[in-house]
């Protein structure tokens, strides 16, 4: 009979979202109990912390895949050499030439909500991050609940939202951003069909829990089918205001070494861009494939 390795312990890091994962070497196979404890942990807590990592891209590359399958970003320019799993997020330059993206996330949404099967979750590795001289760190990211925040609307808030339908467009936000950006070049033919407009429910049912998430973000939902334009950024505001609330919410101070995963159907995330281009942050990132919004 095999050894009997202990369960996984777990910290909770807020009420309704957030644990950290004590005792685990990512860099190390997991064992396959290891792995189905940590898939359930992630389904019930949202966003997983494991603190001081050392990992190579194949070891991310490899503990993301006791997930599922991995996603290619469309924004093919900010993957990394000979690792096409792996989206780079980074403010640094190299011979005059961004080498990841620089201004991720800097918004609330899920990663990838504009894809018709959307992600299961992203796994993100800090490699550096922003500093000031008395140690104090830049760029956090916040997390809230959409399960939880499903769960606090009032009986008739839930009645009225079920059977509607929102649609995500990758470009919409996109565009916006470019405006703001110019390191951001225009989209091409190929990039824009890779990412078309999807319609998805604005209830989502979690394809593992069986909860009801509010899957609407304002990063990628540009309105709602069958309603007026002004119907529905009136119901979208309310929904985005709803849901990130800070009862929902933890926020992630980074350390060097963190490795973070989150789920795309119960969570939202944002970036917050507190620090300046004299203040490195790199960070690797893996998309887990997720399945059909039901
Ligand atoms: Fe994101």
């Amino acid at each position: 009979m095999g050894e009997l390795k202990m369960p996984i312990e777990l910290r909770t890091l807020a009420e309704h979202v957030g644990a950290e994962v004590l005792g685990i070497d990512l860099s190390k196979t997991l064992e396959p109990r290891q792995a189905e404890e940590l898939n359930d942990a992630f389904n019930t807590h949202g966003v997983l912390l494991f603190r001081k990592q050392s990992l190579t891209p194949e070891q991310h590359i490899g503990f993301s895949r006791n997930f599922g399958s991995l996603e290619v970003h469309v924004l093919r320019q900010y993957l990394l050499t000979n690792h096409p799993e792996i989206l780079v997020i980074s403010n640094v330059l190299e011979d005059g030439k961004q080498i990841g993206i620089n201004d991720a996330g800097q918004y609330w949404h899920t990663d990838l909500s504009y894809k018709e099967v959307p992600s299961k979750g992203s796994v993100l590795y800090a490699k550096r991050i922003p500093f000031s001289g008395n140690d104090k760190t830049y760029g956090d990211t916040c997390y809230v609940s959409t399960a939880a925040a499903y769960d606090a609307l009032l009986p008739n808030e839930q009645a009225q939202l079920a059977g509607l339908k929102a649609m995500h467009r990758y470009e919409a936000r996109y565009e916006r951003l470019r405006q703001q950006n110019e390191s951001r070049q225009q989209l091409t033919e190929k990039q824009k069909q890779e990412v078309p407009p999807v319609v998805h429910p604005v209830i989502r049912t979690h394809p593992y829990t069986g909860r009801r998430c509010l899957y609407v973000n304002e990063g990628f939902t540009t309105g709602i089918a069958g309603m007026s334009l002004e119907d529905s950024n009136r119901l979208l505001q309310k929904l985005f205001n709803h849901c990130t609330q800070e009862k929902f919410m933890y926020r992630h101070k980074w350390q060097v070494g963190d490795v973070l995963m989150w789920d795309n159907c119960s969570t939202q995330h944002f970036a917050i861009a507190d620090y300046g281009i004299d203040q490195p942050r790199l960070m690797h990132r893996t998309t887990i494939t997720g399945t059909a919004v039901q």
